[in-house]
């Protein structure tokens, strides 16, 4: 028995023969520990029965089995704690332990192990050897050198207690361990963890090995599938893009091309052998090659030169548009004396749904040449026209050159539509590119950004389309031939739907086994009361709409055939949309004069209408007038003021009277000179008192000293006259010309007056 510095430790276990560090904490140990050190550096240690224990009561809270120790070496920690090693000596059992002084102190009696006979020393050596190293081997916790050290251990109790040290095994398993103190019973006890751990991790390892099974089911999918991409793009893709080079080179050798084309593409085809096959530039080479071949260099299609044909095709699909057809024609008669000759360019101009698109394709027929369309409507970039330079995936040629391939040869008809809606914003500069391409002396030579090589244009039958010119750059139109198509009156309107609108109704319909008759008079009321419109394309609308009535009826009751008049049109149509113009009162009025104008839909008569009242000479206008109507005016006034008397009209009225000119149909925007000799008839009615005839109607725009000059849009004016019953037309003497481009139909009703200056008209238009 004896008594000693003892220090409880928390959670570490030291068995006999063991080195090892051990940290001291707490006040009493530290003190415990220089006590200890004071006396003969040694101490007991006996391990707590509860780690969390902070004040473990003695001795009830500790273990009976300990270890007296060999304090080695001590450090002070930064932390204040401090760091002890020491070795383990041999067991002891503790009797009691108590603080003293604020130390601990144990009282304890040494172990006592008895030795084995030598034989079962050995066996049981080899057997808790063999067991150990089996786990050993399994672990990974077990350094391959304690195996060694082991061997080389005479004394089997320190064998075990070594082993058992190095064990992962819970502190109270060893501490189990240390209590056993016959060497016979602790073999056993090793043998019986030892087997216990080696099951253990047997079963962590299956574990593990699941868990991997499984990982690597999806790991090895992702990691095969990767491999087969990377093959396939090794063998099948690399096979195949050697295919599509080959196929390439095969294309480039056999199509007939221009020799510069050829080298070109030879060059590129080169540069493409010696790129990655799936680089972003191979891509870009390998479409631009592809584009080039595409484009019809060489190919051309044939003419048909047959002018009589080519007559008739024209005619079948068009009503009218003579002055179009005759150019055509005489564009054929020299093609065919001329073979050699440059393609030309036309330009149709004029109000929507006249018939310009539909005119350009049926002149393609009528050449059997190719159409293609090119719609320039909204273009402001010149790279539409002229192409995006090569230098990223997904660049182009431009439109044209676009057009070209589509039409698959060289010498197509290409409709370039809308030319004015291009012009008439752009940015850049597509025009000056436009140029080029209407040029006959530069479109040989035109040049896409992207092809990189002149192609020849001059082969192509140019027509453009514009519904009005004045946004077009001078220098562009001058590069075209301009062929003005107007609008129809309600005359052609009919023919126009006799021949060709109610039988494309009716085919598109499904009507053919019906006979469906509409009368003159019905289609007039179509045209006039459903639509308005210069051209015909609402007309056809309304046109479809009624078929589409009539083949719901035709299902219904099966009727052989149906007819349409004025008086049923409403039951098909509902009610019109349009009242009819407003037919002129017969009787002389004051003020109101009946002047003509020309707006987007065409001519029409349009009123002026004029009030005096006393005042102070002002001059009021209203009706959404331009800046020149309103300068039209004031000359006019100043033209009436200076010719007072002639007109009689009262002394002074300028200081008396304010006048006020009104334009009813205020939501048309109105402008321009022509309405000069209206607007002075209107004034000098009201200032003179004279009435003015509602029968005439006049048009002309007048100088401050009453010369009357000509203006444009006679045609449409005079139709639209025409169209409200008015019979009479006073016109400018220079417009003179200009009456026989109208219909017969309606000149044969008309009575023209020329003037040349202001007093003419005033002879006309007032009640005599
Ligand atoms: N003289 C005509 N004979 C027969 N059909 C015509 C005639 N004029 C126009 N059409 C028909 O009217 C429709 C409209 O014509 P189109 O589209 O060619 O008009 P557009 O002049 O090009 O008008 P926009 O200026 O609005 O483009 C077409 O279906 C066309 O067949
Ligand atoms: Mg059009």
């Amino acid at each position: 028995m004896g008594k000693k510095a003892f220090i409880p430790t928390r959670d570490l276990i030291i068995f006999p023969g063991i080195i090892t560090p051990l940290f001291i904490g707490r006040e009493t140990s530290i003190s415990t520990l220089e006590k200890a050190m004071l006396d003969d550096n040694r101490m007991i240690l006996c391990m707590q029965k509860d780690f969390n224990e902070e004040e473990p009561k003695l001795p009830e809270d500790v273990h009976k089995i300990g270890v007296i120790v060999n304090i080695l070496q001590t450090v002070k920690m930064p932390n204040g704690t401090i760091k002890v090693l020491v070795e383990g000596k041999n067991r002891i059992l503790l009797h009691d332990a108590s603080e003293e002084e604020g130390a601990y102190y144990a009282e304890y009696e040494d172990v006592k192990i008895e030795g084995l006979t030598e034989s079962l020393d050995v066996a049981l050596r080899r057997k808790v050897m063999n067991i150990f190293e089996k786990y050993a081997k399994l672990s990974t916790k077990i350094l391959p050198d304690l195996i060694a050290n082991l061997r080389g251990i005479e004394d089997l109790g320190k064998v075990f207690d070594i082993m058992s040290s190095n064990l992962p095994i819970p502190n109270e398993t060893k501490q189990e361990i240390l209590e056993v103190f016959d060497l016979e019973k602790r073999a056993y006890k090793l043998i019986e963890i030892l087997t216990k751990e080696i099951d253990i991790v047997n079963i962590e390892k299956t574990i593990d090995s699941k868990v991997k099974d499984k990982l690597n089911a999806a790991q090895k999918s992702y990691y095969l599938r990767e491999k087969i991409n990377a093959l396939r793009e090794e063998l099948g893709d690399s096979a195949s893009s050697d295919d599509d080079l080959e196929e390439l080179k095969n294309s480039i050798e056999s199509q007939k091309l221009p020799k510069e084309v050829k080298a070109k593409l030879e060059k590129e085809l080169k540069r493409l052998y010696k790129m990655g096959p799936f680089s972003a530039e191979a891509t870009v080479v390998r479409s631009y090659i592809e584009t080039v071949l595409e484009i019809p260099w060489i190919k051309m299609t044939k003419d048909i030169l047959d002018i009589e044909k080519a007559s008739e095709t024209l005619d079948a699909d068009h009503y009218g548009l003579k002055d179009v057809k005759e150019r055509i024609l005489e564009f054929l008669a020299v093609k065919k004396l001329n073979p050699e000759m440059k393609g030309s360019i036309l330009c149709l101009v004029g109000p929507p749904g006249v018939g310009k698109t539909s005119l350009a394709r049926s002149i393609a027929d009528s050449m059997g040449r190719k159409f293609v369309r090119i719609s320039l409507g909204g273009v402001r970039d010149e790279a539409e026209i002229r192409g995006h330079r090569r230098t990223y995936i997904g660049s182009m040629p431009g439109r044209i050159i676009k057009g070209i391939k589509q039409a698959k040869s060289k010498n197509p008809v290409v409709l370039l539509d809308e030319l004015d809606k291009m012009a008439s914003d752009f940015k850049g500069d597509p025009a000056s590119a436009m140029l080029e391409v209407l040029d006959p002396e530069q479109n040989m030579h035109f040049e896409d950004h992207y092809l990189d090589m002149p192609f020849d244009l001059s082969k192509v039958f140019f027509i453009a389309t514009a519904n009005d010119l004045g946004g077009v750059p001078g220098p562009l139109r001058d590069r075209m031939e301009l062929i003005k198509i107007n609008s129809y009156t309600e005359f052609e309107k009919l023919h126009i739907a006799k021949r060709y609108l109610l039988e494309e109704a009716q085919v598109e319909n499904g009507l053919r086994k019906c006979e469906v008759k509409i009368s003159d008079e019905a289609l007039m009321k179509m045209i006039n009361e459903y639509t308005r419109e210069p051209g015909v394309r609402n007309l056809k609308r309304e046109i479809s709409k009624l078929y589409r009535r009539i083949a719901r009826e035709f299902v219904k009751n099966k009727k052989p055939s149906i007819r349409i008049n004025v008086k049923n049109l409403e039951k098909y149509m509902g009610k019109p949309k349009y009242r009819p113009d407003k037919q002129r009162e017969k009787s002389p009025k004051l003020g109101i004069v009946t002047g003509l104008a020309w707006t987007a839909v065409g001519g029409t008569a349009l009123e002026v209408q004029a009030v005096s009242m006393e005042g102070k000479g002002k001059l009021a206008l209203t009706g959404k007038l331009g800046e020149v109507m309103k300068e039209s005016a004031q000359v006019a006034y100043s033209y009436v003021r200076s010719k007072r008397e002639r007109y009689e009209i009262e002394d002074k009225f300028n200081e008396k009277y304010d006048i006020h000119l009104h334009f009813p149909e205020g939501a048309v925007p109105k402008d321009g000179p022509s309405a000069g000799i209206t607007i002075t008839t209107a004034l000098i009615s009201v200032l003179a008192g004279k009435n003015v005839r509602q029968d005439i109607a006049m048009t002309g725009e007048v100088t401050i000293t009453g010369e009357v000059l000509p203006v444009g849009g006679i045609k449409e004016k005079v139709i639209g006259a025409h169209r409200v019953g008015i019979r009479e037309v006073i016109l400018p003497a220079d417009n003179e010309s200009d009456v026989d481009e109208l219909p017969s139909e309606i000149s044969k009703d008309m009575k023209f007056y020329f003037v040349k200056d202001y007093e003419e008209v005033e002879k006309l238009v007032f009640e005599k």
